[in-house]
């Protein structure tokens, strides 16, 4: 049985005094109960990482990255070593996001080195994949992400059933248009069998959360489809109460 995850993607938003309150609220919130067998987890700027890991101390909410860099060490001004974020109490770094992808031009390659360099250190790598509108309204959408969920294979193996990867069609981020959930979960599906044509085990185990759009009035839907593992959540995640909502769908 795969664990529900729900993790928050905050990008480049906080501030020391609303990830405070932030941290407050979702603090409290979860203490008056969350459905058992999940895991939830938010991703802040490594700014942050010190302040929410204090913050985070006796919470069941978990601590993540948003990047990580391929290297261990050494002469990569500006990047963030797995073993820097392991010591700030980091679980989870999302690796490869749509935004990074496009913005800073990442490669697969490079996204596959990330993702190792976050297992070396007991990091789960959150590695995302999703196509385009256009790759979608011609027909190629599984196409495209076979062709990067096939270069994660190749790179990392059977390390892949230790990483999470979200789906997240790059139409539907922060757009407000969400995949249904039966798109979502054909291509969950996809993935899936994608990844058994490689190992079953992997295939069986590895979680697949869905990200674009996720709210709290169309997270339980999502979260029903049997190939949707939870979710990777944006814009909604800003919001304290919509976040605690979307972790109880
Ligand atoms: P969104 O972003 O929920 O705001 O669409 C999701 C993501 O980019 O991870």
């Amino acid at each position: 049985m795969r664990a529900l995850t729900v993790i928050g993607n905050w990008k480049m938003n906080g501030s020391l005094s609303i990830n405070q309150a932030w941290m407050q609220s979702v603090g409290e919130g979860m203490q008056c109960g969350m459905p058992a067998g999940r895991r939830f987890g938010v991703c802040v700027p490594f700014p942050y990482l010190h302040q929410c890991s204090q913050l985070l101390a006796s919470s069941q909410l978990l601590l993540g990255a948003q990047d990580v860099s391929a290297h261990e060490s050494g002469a990569y001004t500006g990047e963030v070593s797995a073993v820097m974020l392991q010591e700030m109490g980091v679980r989870f770094a999302i690796v490869g996001h749509s935004e990074r992808r496009m913005q800073y031009g990442e490669a697969n390659e490079t996204i596959a080195l990330k993702a190792g360099a976050a297992l070396d250190h007991e990091i789960t790598p959150i590695i995302c994949v999703g196509e385009t509108a256009d790759e979608r309204n011609s027909g190629r959408a599984i196409e495209a992400v076979r062709r990067q969920v096939a270069s994660q294979v190749s790179t990392l193996q059977d390390r892949l059933v230790d990483c999470l990867i979200a789906y997240e069609p790059i139409w539907a981020i922060g757009t407000g248009k969400v995949a249904s959930a039966q798109m979502a979960q054909d291509m969950h599906r996809a993935i899936r069998l994608q990844l058994a044509e490689f190992d079953h085990d992997v295939a069986a185990h590895i979680g697949i959360i869905y990200g674009g759009s996720v709210r709290a009035d169309n997270a339980t839907e999502l979260f029903a489809m049997p190939d949707i593992d939870g979710g990777l959540v944006g814009g909604a995640s800003l919001d304290a109460q919509e976040f605690l909502a979307i972790c109880r769908a």
